[in-house]
């Protein structure tokens, strides 16, 4: 699993989004790490990271398991968990059976609900056209409107060039595997509702894929959650506006 691990003192593991990897964190890393330990992997088949046991039936358990691996590699014993979307599924299937390794929890625009029939025939036709045609070409064009808010679409275009360069860099049979993994993952209401630790649900005013009612949803299932509304972002609060996701994220670190 490639690893980019910055910084000291408390460790903030931050999981990435579909269909990029940990650069979409590059923008928060430099002002986090003035105050703690920055460690974002790229999940099995992303980024630098080599798609593993592909003969295994996709699922973000595997995913899960890499990152308590990585926990395992480099001595933490726990740490503070978050992660953006697809991270945010991940984090929550890890919170299943690792849950004494999480001091804390961030859930940024992701859902504690499993796909619709209608979601996972998307999902699964998504990732048998990745499989038959590569992802150039049409990937990013058919994502970059849900993932980026109204007024990133608008007014940062550095943000949409960004975006679309990161997604098509990703491995075609590691945006496939990953598409399969989200179809099959399951519902997370009842891990939700047993998460004894802080939790800040941030969520993007302007998302369309998770919006403000769902991040709702899960502010209420969790026993110590909080809600942060960011304006004038979307589905990647981190990517289109770090500054305002870095200031919300140390304020409520600073209780850890
Ligand atoms: C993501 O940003 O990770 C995806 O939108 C998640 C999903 O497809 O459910």
């Amino acid at each position: 699993m490639n690893v980019t691990d910055t910084g000291s003192g408390l460790p903030l593991v931050l999981l990435h989004a579909f269909p990029v990897d940990a650069r979409m964190w590059d923008g928060v890393r430099s002002d986090l790490t003035q105050e703690l330990r920055l460690i974002t992997p790229d999940q099995r088949g992303l980024g630098y990271s080599p798609l593993l046991d592909a003969q295994r039936p996709p699922s973000l358990n595997d995913v899960a398991a890499d990152v308590v691996a990585m926990f395992d590699r480099l001595g933490l014993e726990k740490v503070v968990l978050g992660g953006c979307s697809m991270g945010g599924y991940v984090a929550m299937a890890l919170l299943r059976f690792a849950r004494s390794r999480v001091a804390g929890l961030l859930l940024s625009d992701t859902k504690a609900s499993a796909d619709s029939v209608q979601q996972c025939v998307n999902r699964l036709s998504v990732a048998e056209r990745a499989e038959t045609q590569g992802t150039r070409g049409w990937l990013a064009e058919s994502m970059i409107p849900g993932l980026l808010g109204a007024t990133s679409q608008s007014d940062r275009p550095g943000a949409v060039a960004a975006l679309r360069a990161l997604i098509e860099d990703q491995p075609p049979e590691g945006v496939s595997w990953a598409q399969r993994a989200m179809a099959a993952r399951r519902d997370a209401t009842s891990t939700l509702r047993e998460t004894g630790v802080p939790a800040l649900v941030i969520v993007g005013e302007e998302d369309t894929i998770t919006p403000v009612s769902e991040a709702e949803r899960m502010v209420d299932l969790l026993p110590y959650g909080e809600l942060a509304v960011l304006p004038r972002v979307g589905h990647l609060p981190a990517f289109e506006d770090p500054v305002s996701f870095t200031d919300v994220v140390s304020r409520w670190l600073a209780r850890f």
